[in-house]
């Protein structure tokens, strides 16, 4: 599809904003034709977890915590509503949200990192057998949507039986900005419902599991216009009528586009609350069985794989919340440069939550191996940061033996991309340069990425990247401290089988 160039005929500038709809806060971006960000503004909301394993939200909370930042930035005047010219979205994969027939939220929002559905994946692999790889392309993982939609068909049946429509975290979003349901495909390839090879939903997985086919709403790309914004919707934020809304992209879809990784041989590496290591696929016919998510991208007709540590950013927050409450991210980390690699034999696993990739385990818990009286604060820290980074290798490793990919330059986003000491990190546990942003905006920028080809700025999504992303350092991996982490890795690597049965004894005493 060629669409008419019309970033710089226009003698005004323009603006989309991009909305990335994340676990613990959204965030709003104001971008210009140039891909400046001439405005930012972000507001937190809860996370409840009513029984273990569970991880639930407010879906009214993301509506409010997106108003009132789109509020703040038209508040603060430096653009005309009449100037923006589209918004997208980013959001946060696979939560599934159940609407009655009046468009209201039936029950909480149930979120990717819980973890309760283990009966109903099983429930999935016997009714589906070879069609979860052949056609749906991903194993069933407690994260995605169908278990969680089975969970509650089972267990909250008259909830259930009012439920019209299924929508994912930022289709909600559009829906409340808009007035209309649909459901975008990157997002839509999370769910275990959809065919990838038809890009549909599958009529036959609704069948095997008695779903009924009417609850999965109207599909779109990611650039498709799903409408304009409401008239409430303008009134609260001070956003024009006009402003066209467009369907946007699942958050790592989106994150690969902020990151430009849209062709082969580049790695995409996102440490937000979990932790995600990606790659491009150009087609959705690659076999990895399951052993990493394979997902529509943002750019439509492509593909991306991915392996996905549960608590990546979450992990670090915990060990600050639990031991260094006081002190800021900065403070904490200051010495992290001066423990050698390796952090003198202390390995962390993070599966604090359990863990997806490679491991798919729910009950899976992290630890602290070859703990010493030698061992400081700042060793912790750094092993901390290390186990994190020993993960996402992981999904890295089946990249390289499953896909046969070649990744020679891999670009950090995310928490991890703020700290110099763990971009060295980096490239020292992958063995590959790893690559800074000038400004890392992670999945907020490929929402807008999104927003600005829908508003038919650029006539590919090359070009719209190449003006909307800059680079700013390299970090290349430092021999010796590869060697160390060599040996490092191959005993993380055991750390799994060492403990799963332990954990598995100590689950009746959490
Ligand atoms: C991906 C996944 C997480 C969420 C985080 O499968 O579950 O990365 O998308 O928002």
């Amino acid at each position: 599809m060629i669409k008419k160039f019309k970033a710089y005929v226009s003698s005004h500038m323009k603006y989309v904003l991009g909305v990335d709809l994340g676990t613990s806060a959204v965030k709003v971006i104001l971008v210009n034709q140039k891909g400046e960000i001439k405005g930012e503004a972000t507001r937190e909301y809860p996370l409840s977890h009513p029984a273990p394993g569970f991880s639930e939200q407010n879906a009214e909370d993301w509506v409010t915590g997106t108003l009132q930042s789109i509020k703040e930035i038209m508040d603060s005047g430096i653009v005309d509503a009449t100037d923006i010219e589209g918004l997208s979205f980013s959001g946060q994969m696979h939560g599934l949200v159940l609407i009655d027939e009046k468009g209201t939220p039936l029950r909480p929002a149930i979120l990717w990192n819980d973890v309760r559905t283990t009966a109903q994946c099983r429930q999935i692999e016997a009714a589906l057998g070879d069609e979860l790889y052949d056609s749906l392309k991903n194993k069933a993982l407690e994260g995605f949507t169908l278990p969680k939609i089975l969970w509650v068909k089972e267990n909250e049946p008259e909830v259930f039986a009012k439920a019209v429509k299924f929508l994912l975290p930022k289709d909600y979003l559009s829906y409340r900005l808009t007035g209309a349901i649909a459901m975008e495909v990157s997002d839509a390839s999370g769910t275990l419902l959809f065919d990838m090879a038809s890009a549909s939903w599958s009529q036959s997985v609704c069948e095997k599991l008695d779903i009924n086919f009417d609850l999965c709403p109207p599909l779109v790309q990611s650039i498709d216009q799903v409408g304009t914004i409401l008239p409430e919707i303008a009134a609260t934020t001070g956003l024009s009528t006009e402003t066209k809304v467009f369907a946007g992209g699942a958050d790592n879809a989106a994150g690969a586009l902020g990151a430009g990784n849209i062709a082969d041989g580049i790695g995409v590496c996102s440490i937000g609350t979990s932790g995600v290591f990606s790659a491009f696929e150009a087609t959705g016919d690659q076999d990895y069985k399951g052993a990493l998510q394979y997902h529509s991208h943002s750019v439509p007709g492509a593909y991306y794989v991915m392996g996905v540590t549960l608590a990546a950013g979450n992990a670090m927050n915990w060990f600050k919340s639990t031991f260094a409450a006081d002190q800021s991210f900065a403070d904490m980390l200051a010495n992290v440069g001066i423990i050698k690699p390796g952090s003198n034999g202390l390995i962390f696993t993070p599966y604090i939550a359990g863990e997806r990739t490679p491991h798919v385990d729910p009950l899976i818990r992290g630890s602290f191996i070859g703990m010493s009286a030698t061992h400081t604060f700042d060793h912790f820290a750094r092993s901390v940061m290390e186990g994190i980074t020993f993960s996402l290798r992981d999904s890295l490793e089946i990249l390289r033996t499953v896909g046969k990919k070649e990744i020679n330059k891999i670009i950090s986003i995310g928490g991890g991309a703020k700290n110099e000491d763990w971009l060295q990190m980096q490239a020292d546990i992958f063995n590959t340069t790893i690559v800074k942003l000038t400004s890392e905006q992670g999945p907020a920028l490929g929402s807008a990425i999104i927003a600005a080809m829908g508003c038919e700025w650029f006539d590919s999504f090359e070009a719209c990247t190449d003006a909307f992303i800059g680079y700013e350092k390299e970090f290349t991996p430092i021999p010796e401290n590869v060697a160390v982490y060599e040996e490092a890795y191959h005993v993380y690597t055991q750390v799994y089988d060492q403990t799963k049965e332990l954990n598995e004894q100590l689950h009746p005493l959490r």
